[in-house]
């Protein structure tokens, strides 16, 4: 099954647990394509079977600079062929944030509803507050998606 990560990170913490996932699928027998500065185009000519967005959140409860393209053009297009893909998303954020925790993984997921991606599992939450080991600590939710995706 081919898995697109797309990934949003201003300080690089969610490009590792971007790059981490795609680890872990790949070892376990996923193929995987992933490119921080990914356009639609891109995305569209890997084909995605899966789709998994890792995104840190900036400003007050923003996407990071880098993902808004694509984040723009797929709000524009809903491109058809993603309807029923199975999908999740890793947010990180600071909860010290309050209202705004994970806005940019938030975002995420309601694009991912208005393409009809199927959310396979609920969004993790990474809080920097909390931990600075963000990609080990997303490797039991990571297992979890693995099964998920393999249905
Ligand atoms: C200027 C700035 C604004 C931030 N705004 C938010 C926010 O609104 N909500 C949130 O949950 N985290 C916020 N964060 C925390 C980051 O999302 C968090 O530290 C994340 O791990 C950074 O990941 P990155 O290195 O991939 O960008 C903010 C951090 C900075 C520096």
């Amino acid at each position: 099954m081919k898995v697109a990560i797309l990934s949003g990170s201003v300080y690089g913490t969610a490009e590792e647990v971007a790059r981490h996932a795609a680890e872990l699928l790949d070892q376990a027998g996923f193929q995987t394509w992933h490119n921080p500065r990914a356009t639609l185009a891109d995305v569209q000519a890997f084909a995605p079977e899966a789709l998994l967005a890792v995104t840190s959140t900036t400003g007050m409860g923003e996407l990071p600079d880098n993902l808004q393209p694509l984040y723009s053009a797929l709000r524009d297009q809903l491109p058809a062929a993603w309807r029923g893909l199975p999908g999740a998303v890793i947010g990180l954020g600071d909860a010290s944030y309050g209202d705004t925790f994970c806005g940019g993984g938030e975002q995420m997921r309601e694009l991912f509803g208005e393409l009809g991606v199927r959310e396979v599992l609920p969004m993790l939450r990474l809080d920097a507050s909390e931990s600075v080991t963000p990609e080990s600590d997303a490797e039991p939710w990571l297992a979890e998606l693995i099964g998920a995706l393999r249905g």
